[in-house]
């Protein structure tokens, strides 16, 4: 086993990151930490105090307030994250697109962000962490020991996100899907602080028609070089 990596997974929605991040964090015996869900803890928690998702002294203030943390639980030899707000498990509540779209418009606002960014470098600092989300190589962490980007066309993304709702249980549309994903793009690449881009250092890998043990091995072989 490789000890106290910080490998950094990014890559735009639906791309595999969380899929494959646990499968790696399994792998290694590494903890898996998933930004995109701490960001949707917020999202959801502000959209219960209708707090606006422009409102950033609020944010802000919640979130510096508030406790997040997460933990990893192995059920049925599969790895699983659970989030807790002030010792709440939000996890069942997070995976909508009406959160997905509110976190992105709050990751947005720099003083979230910051926030958000220093207490996810605390959780990851002294390695053995698997990190996914959209600014780990580039902001987060740039001196990550491994960076992947994550890639899969818009229609291909839409069609896992849509088979991973319906198994969830809910009522979703294929085509508001690629919107979503689309918009979520959008402004997930274009604002200001910490933007989603592969950095040079990044190793690319396109899932579009790989199998997710063949994306496991691609990073594997990396890793282990
Ligand atoms: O990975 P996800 O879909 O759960 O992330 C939800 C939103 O959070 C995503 O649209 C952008 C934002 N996010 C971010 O800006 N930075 C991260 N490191 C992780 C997620």
């Amino acid at each position: 086993m490789k000890k106290f990596l910080i490998i950094a997974v990014d890559g735009p929605s639906a791309a595999g990151k969380s899929t494959v991040g646990k499968l790696l964090a399994q792998e290694y015996n590494y903890t898996y930490i998933d930004t995109g869900a701490m960001y949707r803890a917020l999202a959801w928690k502000a959209l219960q105090l209708n707090i606006r998702e422009d409102d950033e002294g609020s944010l802000k203030n919640l979130l510096l307030q508030s406790e997040i943390s997460l933990k990893n639980v192995t059920k049925k030899n599969r790895l699983e994250i659970q989030i807790f707000w002030d010792g709440e498990d939000l996890t069942p509540f997070l995976r909508t697109p009406q959160v997905g779209m509110a976190a992105s418009k709050i990751s947005a606002l720099p003083g979230v962000r910051m926030t958000m960014v220093e207490l996810q470098r605390k959780i990851g600092c002294q390695g053995s962490v698997v990190m996914d989300g959209r600014d780990i190589g580039s902001f987060v962490f740039p001196k990550a020991d491994k960076k992947f980007f994550l890639e899969a066309s818009l229609e291909e993304r839409a069609k896992r996100r849509f088979s991973e709702l319906q198994e969830n249980g809910l009522k979703v549309n294929y085509q508001e899907i690629l919107i979503d994903l689309k918009n979520r793009d959008q402004n997930d690449r274009s604002r200001s602080l910490a933007p989603l881009v592969k950095t040079e250092d990044a190793i690319l890998i396109d899932s579009t028609d790989k199998k997710i043990e063949d994306v496991l091995y691609l990073m594997i072989r990396e890793i282990d070089r």
